[in-house]
């Protein structure tokens, strides 16, 4: 019987490209950083006419991923466990992801550290070349400094524009927003989180 470890988890080796890790033709979507599972398990079960790939790094995540995952629920669902940076151009066909979703992405809060970030102008080539036209990026971060940077990044790339009236907003404004662990712990804490909405041109 197949377990739903197999059903969800998928290693690159042979899959390459990643689009092909479903034999339909809906739409893919990405979530990077899934965490706990929350946004990953929740939010496709609304859209089951898109397909959903979520990347996370940590094996103890993907392990809190799939107890909040199944297949019956989930069938437009898969998981990677990797290290998401600018290779993410050579996952995928160019041109056929139709979204991507990122709630919190680690900070890296030491200067030192801000060749770390997921958000670097090369990453953000990487996005432009996978993404199709209009596509969006829906970013959470709790973490002003961040957040700033990341809008930074976004207003020196000339392939994507904000969908918001101001760059960061402290309001959410799309229907089924999920409200993940991390976003849950850090409102407790105070920490309110910054939104930001670009699209693909
Ligand atoms: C702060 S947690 C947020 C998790 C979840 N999105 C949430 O909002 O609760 C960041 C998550 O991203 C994962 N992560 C960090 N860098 C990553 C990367 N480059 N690629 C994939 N996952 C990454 C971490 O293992 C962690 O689970």
């Amino acid at each position: 019987m197949i377990s739903d470890r197999d059903f969800f988890v998928r290693d690159l080796d042979d899959d390459m490209p990643l689009n092909k890790l479903f034999d339909d033709s809906k739409d893919l979507y990405i979530e990077i950083g899934s965490g706990k599972g929350e946004f990953i398990s929740q939010y496709p079960q609304k859209h089951l006419e898109h397909n959903f790939i979520g990347f996370e790094l940590s094996e103890k995540r993907i392990i809190n991923c799939l107890k909040k995952l199944n297949p019956e629920n989930n069938p437009n669902v898969r998981l990677v466990r990797l290290a998401i940076d600018e290779k993410i151009a050579l996952l995928f066909d160019e041109g056929s992801i139709s979204g991507v979703f990122i709630q919190h992405p680690d900070p890296w809060p030491k200067r030192r550290h801000h060749r770390r970030r997921l958000f670097q102008a090369a990453f953000l080539d990487s996005l432009a070349k996978i993404l199709k036209p209009k596509a969006k990026i829906q970013i959470a971060t709790d973490h002003k400094d961040y957040a700033l940077w990341i809008v930074d990044k976004f207003s020196n790339h000339k392939e994507f524009v904000s969908l918001q009236e101001s760059p960061i907003q402290s309001d959410y404004n799309l229907e089924d927003h999920v409200v993940t662990w991390f976003e849950q712990e850090q409102r407790r804490q105070g920490f309110e989180p910054n939104f930001m909405l670009y699209e693909r041109i």
